[in-house]
């Protein structure tokens, strides 16, 4: 038998929007029709790729009644128009993170989006990294007692260029959102946030007035805490890791290697080679069943997509982060809308 496929459309065709074209045109259930991005030869060139249609113009493809749904992976700044473009046109979505920059334009979608039929997930991939998940689920079987603490480290290779850093909204917004979803994920809301800030080593940051080294703590609802360590560089590469403290013991997750081979000299014992160079290369997993797991929402099985909400509250950490640093001071955040 035949398996029916989802249509889906891609809006923006630059890093993310490549990776997710690789993996919704290797999905059984799922179907790449059409890619838009105003950059007309870059979506060409991904669209010859995988026997797609290329547009400029992303209306076009939102209003194309054989589309069911579509991944928002075009610049942060466009997301929030995106999306409420797709309600009106009653389309499911994938939309990448953040979903914006400013939290007012963010609610200012909240009473279509609970109106809506329509289903959104967000696109907070590291959640479904095979490593990270299976913490999770050990940990929700308590096979080692119950989760006291999370510690979570997060570090880029190097630097974004400048132009970049000046329209990401700044390093808690753009990097530290992941770790803000995955703590969540794992401690459930949270209540207070204190953070540190440094200009270390990149002129990048300073120049924009960014942060290029951040440290955050967090307390959850249910009282227990974490802590998120990032860096816009690392000499060794992409460096993740996780480690969940729990009552009986600790789950840890550290980065993969690329080599079984080892090497020891008189200078020291270990890996011969650094760790993976790129953020896709190492949730290359994670962004499929990321994926997968929009497929099943559109399926209308169980799924665990995080959703708009999810995104909403990984950007109110941000802002309370940023908040804290600047200030100085623990930083509340009440869940209220
Ligand atoms: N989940 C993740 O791990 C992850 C990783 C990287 C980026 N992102 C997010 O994905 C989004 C895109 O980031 P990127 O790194 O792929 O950027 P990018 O600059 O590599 O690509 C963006 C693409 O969108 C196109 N574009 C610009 N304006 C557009 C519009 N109005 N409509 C349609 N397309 C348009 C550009 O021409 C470009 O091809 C950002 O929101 C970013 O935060 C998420």
């Amino acid at each position: 038998m035949v398996e029916a496929k989802f249509a889906i459309g891609l809006i923006g065709s630059g890093r993310i929007g490549r990776q997710h074209a690789m993996n919704i045109s290797k999905h059984p259930r799922a179907e790449l029709v059409a890619i838009a991005d105003p950059d007309i030869s870059s979506a060409g060139l991904l669209a010859t790729r995988i026997d797609a249609r290329a547009v400029a113009e992303p209306r076009e493809l939102i209003h194309d009644k054989d589309i069911d749904a579509v991944v928002v992976a075009s610049p942060t700044s466009t997301h929030v128009d995106l999306i409420a473009e797709c309600l009106e046109a009653n389309k499911h979505i994938l939309c990448e993170k953040p979903i914006d920059l400013d939290i007012a334009r963010v609610d200012a979608l909240w009473a279509e989006v609970e109106a809506s039929e329509v289903h959104i997930a967000l696109g907070f991939n590291q959640r479904f990294d095979p490593a990270f998940s299976e913490v999770y689920t050990r940990i929700s079987r308590q096979e080692v007692g119950t989760l006291e603490h999370l510690s979570l480290i997060s570090r880029d290779p190097g630097p974004p260029p400048v132009e970049y850093l000046s329209t990401s909204g700044g390093i808690f917004r753009d990097m530290t959102i992941h770790d803000f979803d995955l703590v969540r994920h794992f401690i459930g809301d949270i209540d207070e946030v204190s953070a540190f800030g440094a200009q270390l080593f990149d002129p990048g940051a300073r120049e924009v007035g960014d942060y290029d080294s951040v440290t955050v703590s967090l307390k959850s609802k249910s009282g227990r805490t974490a802590n998120i360590f990032n860096s816009r560089h690392s000499p060794f590469g992409y460096d993740q890791r996780l480690e969940a403290f729990c009552s009986d013991g600790n789950f840890t997750v550290s980065n993969m290697e690329s080599s079984l081979v080892g090497q020891s000299t008189a200078r020291g014992t270990g890996s011969r080679v650094g760790f993976e160079e790129s953020f896709l290369v190492r949730f290359n997993d994670a962004y499929r069943l990321e994926l997968d797991e929009f497929v099943k929402l559109l399926e209308g099985s169980d799924s665990t997509s995080p959703t708009f909400e999810d995104g909403r509250e990984a950007l109110r950490l941000a802002d309370a982060a940023l908040e804290s640093a600047q200030s100085g001071k623990v930083v509340s955040v009440n869940t209220s809308r």
